[in-house]
């Protein structure tokens, strides 16, 4: 007998302490800091959703093979199981470990961006797009239209629009696009799947045109299941057999093991080209370290080696997937626009739709997120145009959606702490046309969304 209720396929090990509040507490402390949800203290915080990198919880496997980890400079026996580990699922003939993803890109675009370069990608992660515009190239976002419509039931929505790739090469031409980047699940477009065919397709362009093809594959396994559940043909296939597929398909990858290689810190890059490792490898001597640990300690490279084949055990992805899925189809049923259909990690609330008495340049994402915290504790995270919106010539444009994402971190909440996100969710949703928008009081001057301050209308 099957049953209907999918659980944890896990129990609890070790635990920590959740903090209560009061509302009147939190009004305070966010008040405190200037309504930016990053500078909590985040023991004030009861159920944290910001992110779902690096938050969540290690197994007991994981923590042992911490025990085993060798603090050796060069030629630890740690870097070996984390590069056998690595390579078993993405067999790049180079493996460079990073402290974490952007680390990786940093070195990669130092190594191939620069002024005049354009880079392409189904939607460039908010820190990729930083390392490539700090090298003073440019980052080119062209994930199909159903990507961009948050209500669109799409199968894929992460997918590459294919004809403007195409279009995209011949009108800036080969010499200037040193890579094509895919994001893998699409975080920035609501951690939305791209398909093998979408996957296939774009190898293919990049081989007809000479371009080398990198993946952002933070969530591979995620991105992987989804595949396995809603692509034709996929259904019988062993999930690690389709994340070696895609490997399979590009040059090259950069990774955020803090996802779902199920670390609290870590990353790598991984390539086939020998003179473009041995350059990034100089790079990574100058800022992470030796080739052999990268930013991380030998027990942190255990522990990632360990995560790798938890990741893409079926039982895990099932409860992953249908978990999440079950925060987004509850919010639905309370009359809560979300991003459709649910993706991997998080729940991409729509506050456009639920907030639309808000103009975007008051920030309705950011009003979003301040009121979960406020009524519940639940801290968010605003992308939209808070994140997104200033250009680098100094202009304010209203991004294409504004979302506030509900980030879950991997094997930490139960379902009872949903349950509450979800009456929480309600609640404000109940009284959303009493919530006013925000302006910025202070801004850094790029990736303000980390530090800028504001002030309610
Ligand atoms: N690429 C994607 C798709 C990401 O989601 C992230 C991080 C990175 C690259 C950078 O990795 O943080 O290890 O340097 N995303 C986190 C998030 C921060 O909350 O989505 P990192």
């Amino acid at each position: 007998m099957e049953f209907k209720t999918i659980i944890e396929p896990f129990k609890i090990h070790s635990v920590a302490p959740l903090q209560m509040t009061t509302q009147s507490q939190r009004e305070k402390y966010i008040e405190d800091v200037g309504y930016n949800l990053f500078s909590l203290h985040s023991d004030n915080v009861l159920i944290d959703l910001l992110t779902d990198s690096g938050t969540g919880a290690m197994s007991r496997n994981q923590w042992a093979a911490i025990q085993h980890g060798d603090e050796s400079y060069a030629g630890s026996p740690s870097w070996l199981m984390f590069k056998d580990a690595v390579q078993n699922l993405f067999p790049y003939k180079h493996v460079i470990p990073t402290h974490q993803g952007r680390a990786a890109e940093k070195i990669l675009f130092t190594a191939i961006g620069g002024k005049g370069k354009i880079i392409p990608s189904n939607t460039h992660f908010d820190t990729t797009r930083a390392n490539i515009e700090y090298t003073q190239a440019e980052g080119v976002d062209l994930v199909i239209s159903e990507g961009k419509d948050p209500s669109s039931l799409h199968p894929f929505k992460g997918n590459m629009d294919l004809v403007a790739l195409e279009e995209f090469i011949n009108k800036f031409g080969v010499e200037n696009i040193p890579v094509v980047m895919m994001t893998i699940t699409n975080n920035s477009g609501g951690g939305q799947p791209v398909s093998l065919e979408n996957l296939r397709a774009v190898s293919a362009i990049c081989k007809k045109y000479g371009i080398p093809f990198f993946l952002d594959a933070c969530r591979f396994a995620e991105n992987a299941w989804f595949i396995r559940e809603r692509e034709a043909g996929q259904q019988e296939r062993d999930v690690a057999d389709i994340v070696r597929e895609i490997a399979s398909l590009a040059d090259g990858m950069t990774m955020s093991a803090k996802k779902d290689p199920m670390g609290n810190i870590g990353g790598w890059l991984a390539l086939n080209d020998d003179d473009l490792a041995s350059i990034c490898r100089n790079l990574l001597i100058l800022t992470e370290g030796f080739p052999t640990y990268g930013g991380l300690a030998g027990r942190d490279l255990e522990a990632l080696a360990v995560g790798l084949t938890e990741v893409i055990s079926h039982d895990y992805l099932k409860y992953r997937i249908t978990s999440t899925a079950y925060l987004g189809n509850a919010l639905l049923k309370k009359g809560i626009p979300i991003v459709q259909p649910t993706g991997g990690h998080a729940i991409y609330i729509d506050a456009k739709a639920l907030l639309p008495h808000i103009p975007p340049l008051h920030y309705p994402g950011q009003a979003l997120a301040v009121e979960l915290y406020k009524v519940g504790g639940i801290r968010g995270c605003e992308i939209g145009t808070v994140m997104f919106g200033r250009k680098p010539d100094g202009s304010e444009v209203a991004s294409a959606m504004e979302l506030v994402r509900l980030a879950i971190p991997r094997r930490t909440y139960t379902q009872s702490h949903i349950d509450y996100v979800i009456e929480v969710c309600a609640e404000v949703a109940a009284h959303s046309q009493d919530l006013r928008g925000y302006r910025i009081m202070k801004e850094p001057p790029a990736l303000r969304h980390f530090t800028s301050e504001f002030a309610p209308l």
